[in-house]
C-alpha cells in the first residue's frame, strides 16, 4: 500500500493506527458508534497521527465509493471466506480500507440485522472476517506495506482481533478495545471457534469462552492490551454487577488497563450556525431565530403551531436501554402540562406501536416517526425545546451533547456519560453558570415525570431558560482533549511492544 507510507519522516512522534469498526458516518450508521468512528479518527489525523479506518464493504457502503481501488486479496481461513481490500483515499479525510466480501456483506438490510429486525444468521463469520482482517493487517503476515503499531477495535464486532493477534506467529501490533456498549457481546455457539480458524485451546475461561459459548467481546476484554470505554462514569459502572452485564469480574480484574474517555462530537457537522439540514441558523447570540425551526418542525410533522407550549423530543433507538417505556407511561401527564412530543426512532415493536398509537390519538400534540432519518434528527435538535434521554444506562450518549450545542437542554438520567456531560439546573448551578439540563436519579417513570415538570416550569421563565441554553451552547464537547488521551494510550502501547 503506498499512500503516506513514508509519513514517519514528517512527524517522528507519528503513530500508525488501524481503526477497525463496523459502522462509520456518513456511509453506514445505526447509532453513536458511527459518529465516533468518523469524528475520532479525523481528530487523531488532525493531531498528526497516521490513522486508517477498516470498515466492511456492505452494499450501501460500496455504492457510495465507486472509485475505491483494490490493494490486496485475503485468502480464506477455515470457514471464513476470502476477501478483497479496497482503498478509498478521501481528499480531506482519513483513508478508508474497505473489506469487500460479497458473500457476507452484499445484501439489502442493516449491518447487523435483516430489514425485519432479525440478526443475520452468519454474523459470527461476518464480524469474524472483520476481526480477522484487522488482526492480519496488524501482523507480520499483512499483505500491505503499511503496518499499524496499534489496532484500535470497537465493540464486539471487532473484538475477536486481539484473540487472532494473540495466536498469530511473530510480533504484531498492540491492541486497544473500546467498549461502546457492554450490552452487545457477540455470543455464538462454541462450534464456531473452529469455523473461525481459532485454535481449540483458545476456548477456555481465560480465553474466548463465556458460560459455555463463544463471546467476541469477552475475547477482546481478555486479550486486548488496553481497554477503554466512552465515559469515565461508565468505566466505573461496568466494574460492578448492576451494569457489568456478567463481565464486571473480568473488567475489574483488568482495571489497571481500563480507561474511561469521554466521546466528543463533530462540532462542524453539528453546528446550528451552519447546519445545512436546518431551516433557520442561529447561535448563542441569536437564539430568537431558533423559534423558526420549531415552527418548521411543527408544520412538517402536522403538529399544532403552538409557540407557548414546550416541545419535548426524542431521537433514539427504541430499546430497553433508553428508558422510553417510562416516557410512554407518563405521556398523559406530559400532554396535560400542556406539551408537545416528537419522537424519531425504531426498534422494539411494542414501543413503536405505543408511540404510533399515541400520535394517532393526539395528532396535534404528538408525532412519532418510525425509521432512521438523519436530516429529521438535525431538524428535531434545532426545533425542539427540550430533549429527552431517560436511559436506564448510557455508555456515553451523543444526543445530549448535540442538544446542548443546539440550545435544546436535555433531560437525562444520572447514568454513565449522561451524568458526565449534563449539569442539573438548580438555583446554585444557574447562579454559577454551569446548569445545562435536567438530571434525575431514580430509574422510574415518576422520577422522569418530575424532571419533565421541572423543565416545563423552567421553560416558562425565559431569562433563566436563555441562560440554560447559553450555558449548554458554550460547553466544549469537541474531540480535541479526548483524541489527545487516545494518542497517549497508543503511544504507551506502541512503546511497550
Ligand atoms: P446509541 O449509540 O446508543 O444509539 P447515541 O446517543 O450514542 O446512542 O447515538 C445515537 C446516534 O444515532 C445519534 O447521532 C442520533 O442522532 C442517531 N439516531 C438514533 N436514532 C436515529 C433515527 N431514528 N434517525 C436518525 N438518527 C438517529
Ligand atoms: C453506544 C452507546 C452510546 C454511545 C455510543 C458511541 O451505542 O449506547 O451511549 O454514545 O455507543 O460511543
Amino acid at each position: 500500500m503506498t499512500p503516506a507510507a513514508s509519513d514517519a519522516t514528517v512527524n517522528p512522534d507519528q503513530l500508525r493506527v488501524l481503526f477497525a469498526t463496523s459502522e462509520c458516518t456518513p456511509l453506514v450508521k445505526t447509532g453513536g458508534l458511527a459518529d465516533v468512528s468518523a469524528a475520532l479518527p479525523a481528530a487523531l489525523g488532525a493531531l498528526g497521527q497516521d490513522i486508517r479506518i477498516l470498515l466492511p464493504g456492505y452494499r450501501e457502503v460500496l455504492a457510495q465509493l465507486p472509485h475505491s481501488r483494490e490493494i490486496a486479496r485475503i485468502a480464506p481461513l477455515a470457514e471464513v471466506p476470502g476477501a478483497r481490500l479496497l482503498l478509498e483515499q478521501r481528499a480531506a479525510g482519513v483513508p478508508l480500507i474497505v473489506l469487500d466480501c460479497p458473500e457476507l456483506y452484499d445484501r439489502s438490510g442493516g449491518p447487523y440485522q435483516t430489514d425485519a429486525g432479525v440478526d443475520w444468521p452468519d454474523n459470527a463469520l461476518r464480524f469474524g472476517l472483520l476481526s480477522r482482517v484487522a488482526a492480519l493487517l496488524g501482523s507480520s503476515g499483512s499483505p500491505l506495506d503499511w503496518q499499524p503499531q496499534v489496532v484500535h477495535c470497537n465493540d464486539w464486532q471487532t473484538a475477536l482481533a486481539p484473540a487472532y493477534l494473540h495466536y498469530a506467529p511473530g510480533a504484531g501490533a498492540a491492541t486497544l478495545l473500546t467498549v461502546h456498549n457492554l450490552a452487545f457481546q457477540g455470543i455464538f455457539e462454541p462450534g464456531l471457534v473452529a469455523a473461525l480458524g481459532l485454535p481449540p485451546d483458545c476456548y477456555g475461561t481465560d480465553g474466548v469462552e463465556y458460560y459455555g459459548k463463544l463471546s467476541f467481546l469477552k475475547a477482546g476484554l481478555q486479550f486486548a492490551d488496553a481497554i477503554s470505554t466512552v465515559s469515565p462514569g461508565y468505566a466505573r459502572e461496568i466494574q460492578g454487577a448492576a451494569l457489568g452485564f456478567g463481565l464486571h469480574g473480568l473488567l475489574s480484574w483488568r482495571k489497571d488497563a481500563l480507561y474511561g474517555i469521554l466521546n466528543g462530537i463533530d462540532t462542524g457537522l453539528w453546528n446550528p450556525a451552519t447546519d445545512p439540514l436546518i431551516e433557520c441558523h442561529y447561535s448563542a447570540d441569536t437564539l430568537a431565530a431558533k423559534a423558526g425551526n420549531k415552527r418548521v418542525l411543527q408544520r412538517r410533522l402536522g403538529l399544532a403551531s403552538e409557540r407557548e407550549v414546550p416541545l419535548f423530543a426524542v431521537v433514539s433507538r427504541l430499546t430497553e436501554q433508553k428508558g422510553l417505556d417510562w416516557l410512554l407511561e407518563i405521556t398523559p401527564q406530559l400532554l396535560a402540562l400542556p406539551a408537545q412530543l416528537v419522537l424519531l426512532g425504531g426498534g422494539d415493536p411494542q414501543l413503536e406501536r405505543g408511540f404510533l398509537a399515541l400520535a394517532h390519538s393526539h395528532p396535534q400534540q404528538v408525532s412519532a416517526t418510525i425509521g432512521f432519518d438523519e436530516p429529521l434528527a438535525h431538524m428535531i435538535e434545532a426545533g425542539a425545546d427540550v430533549f429527552l434521554m431517560p436511559s436506564r444506562f448510557e455508555p456515553c450518549g451523543m444526543n445530549q451533547m448535540y442538544s446542548q450545542r443546539y440550545g435544546t437542554p436535555p433531560i437525562v438520567r444520572a447514568t454513565g456519560g449522561l451524568a458526565d456531560t449534563v449539569v442539573d439546573c438548580n438555583p446554585a448551578t444557574l447562579a454559577d453558570g454551569s446548569a445545562s439540563g435536567f438530571v434525575f436519579h431514580d430509574p422510574s417513570a415518576q422520577a422522569l415525570l418530575a424532571a419533565i415538570e421541572r423543565a416545563a416550569g423552567a421553560w416558562r421563565d425565559s431569562a433563566s431558560w436563555r441562560a440554560l441554553q447559553r450555558n449548554g451552547m458554550a460547553r466544549d464537547f469537541s474531540w480535541v482533549a479526548s483524541a489527545r488521551r487516545y494518542t497517549g494510550i497508543y503511544a504507551q502501547l506502541a512503546a511497550q511492544r
